[in-house]
């Protein structure tokens, strides 16, 4: 069995941050997204991950490098344009060859261990498997309706969704879905869609097989799902401290990573500070990632996603529910005349209060 991980993609949802960057390597309590899917391949035991990548190709390439520090062996495959996830099932078919092979999202997470699903999906051989999750708001997903324990119908964000069952971005295939991906036609938005594949399994009477889902699963291609899942993935972690702590109070679940400094300030978890981070009269609150060589002082940050490099200072209110790019930098200006000052890029956003 083969795995094959989808990292291209235009993340419009995630700009501005995705203007410079992978969506698939923001990290989620300090750990790229991404690491996240190729560790849970690894776990279920496939040694073979094909990753495609698209406009963000290099910074991949560079993050995860031939995959043996995570005991897998990884192959680039090159997709010209984000023309959908079927499309790049389309172009992986000469990597993945007859194997079967389990897709993983790039920007997805879930909690739930994928060595049974994997096991079962090749003792059993059904020619796909499909990963389902109970959701409050259906009509916001791919929508399965079963039968008698099958897939029948899958539809796209429907107005009356004929179940709360939503697809989580993690697929198992057979040979079989070649031929639907080169049958199907592009979509309303111009993307060849998975959704529309599996339907054609479906029609051409193949086996497709639901499994719902127990634990939580993230798509995180949103600034609120994203917080959402480095709060449960922070609630996670095992305390420890290895950096230098003066005259600080730390309660909770919190991770101080080598070569951070923490003076007199106050660190609430679950949070994790990163390598070399400074945290000076400051408050970190609870499901804060704040990223190597992160700089909070004299100021509040709550909730947030702080990435390497950035920084925090004197900022007179609380920073809540936010994603700081990195590098960025916030400051109180203090030439007169009192004014604010911004450098923001394309689609940045200011909530001031
Ligand atoms: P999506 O989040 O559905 O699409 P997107 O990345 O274009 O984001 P947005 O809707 O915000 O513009 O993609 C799910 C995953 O699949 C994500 O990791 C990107 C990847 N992907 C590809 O690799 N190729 C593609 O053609 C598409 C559409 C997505």
């Amino acid at each position: 069995m083969k795995g094959l991980i989808l990292s291209g993609g235009r993340g419009t949802r995630l700009r501005p941050i995705t203007f410079t960057s992978a969506k698939q390597l923001v990290p989620v309590a300090n750990k790229a997204i991404l690491f996240y899917g190729i560790e849970a391949l690894a776990a279920s035991g496939i040694r073979e991950i094909g990753i495609v990548v698209g406009d963000t190709r290099q910074e991949i390439r560079e993050a995860v490098g031939d995959g043996s520090r995570f005991g897998v062996s990884v192959t680039y495959i090159e997709q010209e344009a984000p023309l959908g996830l079927a499309h790049a099932v389309l172009i992986s078919e000469p990597f993945l060859g007859t194997d079967p092979f389990c897709m993983y999202l790039g920007d997805n997470l879930i909690l739930e261990k994928l060595a049974p699903l994997v096991e079962r999906f090749r003792e059993e051989k059904p020619n796909s498997q499909i990963l389902l999750a109970r959701v409050p708001n259906p009509s916001q997903f791919g929508v399965a309706e079963l039968r008698d324990g099958q897939v029948v119908r899958l539809i796209e964000k429907p107005r009356t969704p004929p179940s709360d069952l939503a697809l989580v971005g993690v697929y198992m295939f057979d040979a079989s879905i070649f031929r639907a991906v080169k049958a199907i036609t592009p979509s309303a938005r111009g993307e060849l869609e998975i959704t529309d594949a599996i339907q054609w399994l479906i029609d051409a009477g193949q086996v497709v097989r639901p499994h719902v889902i127990e634990g939580w699963w993230k798509d995180t291609g949103r600034l609120e799902d994203l917080l959402e899942a480095n709060r449960i993935i922070l609630d996670t972690l095992l305390p420890r401290s290895d950096g230098a702590v003066t005259d600080s109070e730390i309660l909770g679940k919190v991770v101080v990573e080598p070569g951070a400094r923490i003076l007199k300030s106050t660190l609430r978890g679950p949070a994790i500070i990163g390598k070399g981070a400074v945290i000076e009269n400051a408050y970190v609150g609870p499901f804060t990632s704040i990223g190597d060589g992160v700089t909070v002082r004299g100021s509040e940050v709550e909730h947030s996603i702080l990435l390497e490099g950035s920084s925090v200072v004197d900022v007179g209110a609380r920073i809540e529910s936010s994603l700081i790019g990195r590098n960025a930098s916030i400051y109180r200006t203090v030439a007169k005349p009192r004014s604010f000052n911004f450098m923001l890029g394309d689609r940045s956003e200011v909530g001031l209060i």
